[in-house]
């Protein structure tokens, strides 16, 4: 494992940048799709939303894997030392929940989507999925085989989750932005420079 930095590396920051813009991009759309197929759209543009959504989904998956991956071989700079215990508590469980969060949110959408199975006409629907146009991406654990009542009860499930897990994601962004700022403007630390390039402590 490397030794600790004073600051994050690059690798750590233009991940952190991208999946944070990703995520934020995927919630709104997806609750915009959901909500359109709700309303009985079956536009092309619609379908087009979707195969993109899932694309961008994938990607998340595999950079966060990649991030964990360097997360876990290259330790964060140190706290500030006048942070009291409860808070330094706060920070590293709110930064494993991130992780939990950008894993399972990608795979609960794969996982909805290996079921091949529609919870707004609450039917089978084999649509696969191609990431960019580029390849087709295979179905978790075979489940687009699985009889058609497994399939249904993995699509309900996944798709409460998934969305649940959005949820979180934004209360935990809000929290997270919070301390950020209160790092920032309150304690007139160093830890929001630790991830913007060419930001000060104040
Ligand atoms: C960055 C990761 C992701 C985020 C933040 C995200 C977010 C969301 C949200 C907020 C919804 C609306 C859920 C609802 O209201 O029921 C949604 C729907 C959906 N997501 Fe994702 N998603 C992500 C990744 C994925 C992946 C990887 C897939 C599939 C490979 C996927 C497939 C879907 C599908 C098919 C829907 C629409 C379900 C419906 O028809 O109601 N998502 N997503």
């Amino acid at each position: 494992m490397a030794a600790r930095a004073p600051r994050y590396t690059a690798v750590a920051i233009v991940l952190h940048w991208a999946i944070a813009v990703a995520i934020l991009f995927m919630i709104p759309m997806g609750l915009w799709m959901h909500e359109s197929a709700e309303h009985g759209d079956v536009s092309a543009r619609l379908f087009s939303a979707y195969q993109l959504h899932k694309s961008i989904g994938l990607t998340v998956l595999a950079l966060s894997l990649v991030r964990l991956g360097w997360r876990l071989m290259n330790p964060p700079p140190p706290m500030p030392a006048h942070m009291p215990g409860w808070e330094r508590f706060a920070a590293v469980a709110t930064h494993w929940a991130f992780y939990a969060l950008m894993i399972g949110l990608p795979l609960t959408g794969w996982l909805y989507v290996s079921a091949g199975w529609s919870i707004h006409d609450e039917a089978p629907l084999p649509v696969a999925t191609h990431w960019f146009g580029l390849f087709q991406v295979p179905a978790l654990f075979g489940l687009n085989q699985a009889d058609l009542g497994v399939r249904e009860d993995a699509a309900e499930a996944a798709l409460t989750a998934h969305a649940y897990l959005a949820y979180a994601a934004l209360g935990l962004a809000a929290l997270h932005v919070a301390a950020a700022l209160k790092h920032q403007f309150f304690d007139k630390d160093e830890v929001l420079a630790h991830m913007v390039p060419g930001l000060r402590a104040p």
